[in-house]
């Protein structure tokens, strides 16, 4: 028989807006803990293997926008059912064989502890292996987006970068953004609470209004 003592079990989904679950890992970079990147946001994602081909074109994408990133004071947090001497092997192969360089540490969650805190294996999926997973993770700590892709799907890497940039113009502006908004375009003003408040707003001049609940405005 197995012996499964120290396999973590799974605790349910995070939830958006709520602190994101802390944990302390063994990394490409060494011991780490979530508290470690207080102050700035973090990408923690997860991919299902290391060698796998989508896997490597996705850590390649990660890599390509690290600097971006990094503008935005996000950092990078890569996860997998994976031994630290695979992720040490794998990167190192990248860089050999790709000429990239991996710039950020990737957890070796042998035990799946971080994993099951997250929910980041479905079991309908793989039983052994991470689904393609990202939480956004603001420098309040607070899980503020998460997206799930299956095994089969590389993850948009723009998609990544523009998802980061709202989250942080709606924090700064107190705006919303639109369908397929990107930096530069005109963002949503949020909808009145009162009938007052509705009268006004139809009534605002410099304003892009198409009616009293939808109204956007450049920045
Ligand atoms: C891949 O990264 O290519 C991959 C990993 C696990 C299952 C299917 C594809």
């Amino acid at each position: 028989m197995s012996d499964n003592t120290n396999i973590a079990a799974p605790v349910g989904l995070p939830k958006l807006g709520a602190p994101a679950p802390q944990f302390e890992a063994i990394t490409t970079h060494g011991t780490l803990r979530l508290e470690d990147y207080s102050g700035s946001w973090l990408i923690l994602f997860s991919h299902p293997a290391d060698f796998t081909p989508v896997c490597t074109t996705e850590f390649i994408g990660f890599a390509k926008i690290y600097p971006e990133l990094k503008k935005l004071n996000c950092e990078l947090l890569g996860l997998s059912i994976d031994s630290v001497y695979a992720h040490i092997a794998w990167v190192r192969n990248i860089e050999e064989k790709l000429n990239v360089k991996i710039p950020f540490p990737v957890i070796a969650d042998l035990d799946r502890k971080v994993a099951n805190l997250y929910g980041m294996v479905s079991m309908a999926e793989s039983k052994t292996e991470t689904s393609r997973c990202v939480f956004v993770i603001d420098d309040k700590q607070n899980i503020r987006a998460m997206i799930y892709y299956p095994l089969t799907t590389g993850r948009n890497m723009d998609e990544i970068l523009r998802l980061i940039t709202a989250l942080q113009t709606s924090d700064a502006k107190g705006v919303a953004t639109p369908a397929n908004w990107k930096p530069g375009d005109m963002v949503i003003i949020p909808p009145p609470l009162t009938i007052e408040a509705a009268e006004e707003r139809v009534k605002t001049k410099g304003i892009e209004i198409t009616d009293w609940y939808l109204s956007k405005k450049s920045l």
